[in-house]
């Protein structure tokens, strides 16, 4: 499975990239607020693009088809790892068909259901993230619609890849890699959840004590 960060800080991902296991990253409207500071969005994601050899998905504002593709050009030209991520909504889809004619990658986001990853996969998108962690919060199973997405991109063949997201602890990451998901998406505090393990501190520290003991 594929790992992507879910960050827009410049830091986290360079960091993680240098452990060898980022494979693209992703960011929203609110990630990129949390890094605004004195620095343009453009600026925090040409930075990024040149840390990620991956996809680097960057979200449209705009709600209307042609606003989408105006501000999908525009961040695709910024690099050719660019994805560009468009809403579920009946513009996002004529968005989505209008990109993919210019060779535009895009990103369906916010996708609650698997009726909505259908119709994302069937205009075109190269991928679908459906949210867990915000349909758990409401008392849903968001693992349960990674799964039926799964099947049903099975059952037609769809090449449409699956990144799982909204993902609030390393439990969600063990279940999208079991189910066979392509892509989780994760904060750069879960990454660092998903190394440890007391047992290994312990026995670490053991392994040093001990080494005290022999003549070196
Ligand atoms: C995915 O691309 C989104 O950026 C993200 O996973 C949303 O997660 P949240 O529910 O923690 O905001």
């Amino acid at each position: 499975m594929k790992i992507f960060l879910d960050t827009a800080n410049v830091d986290d991902i360079r960091e993680g990239v240098s452990w060898g296991i980022v494979d693209g990253v992703t960011t929203n409207p609110t990630l990129a607020s949390k890094e605004a500071g004195n620095r343009t969005f453009w600026d925090i994601a040409k930075e990024i693009i040149n840390i990620v050899q991956g996809p680097v998905n960057l979200e449209v504002t705009a709600l209307d088809a042609d606003g989408m593709v105006k501000e999908g050009k525009k961040l695709a030209a910024m690099g050719k790892n660019v994805v560009v991520k468009i809403p579920m909504t009946v513009e996002g889809l004529k968005a989505i068909v209008r990109l993919k004619k210019l060779g535009i990658k895009t990103n369906t986001t916010l996708i609650f259901n698997s009726n909505q990853a259908l119709l994302a996969a069937k205009a075109g998108t190269d991928y679908v993230s459906p949210f867990v962690g915000r349909l758990d919060d409401i008392g849903e199973s968001g693992m349960q619609i990674v799964k039926d997405i799964l099947q049903i991109f099975l059952n037609y063949g769809i090449k449409t890849e699956i990144i799982v997201a909204s993902v609030r602890h390393p439990v969600h990451v063990q279940e999208a890699a079991l189910l066979g998901a392509d892509i989780a998406t994760v904060p750069f505090s879960i990454l660092k959840m998903l190394v440890k393990h007391p047992k290994t501190d312990e026995g670490l520290a053991k392994f040093l004590e001990d080494w005290k003991k022999v003549k070196v």
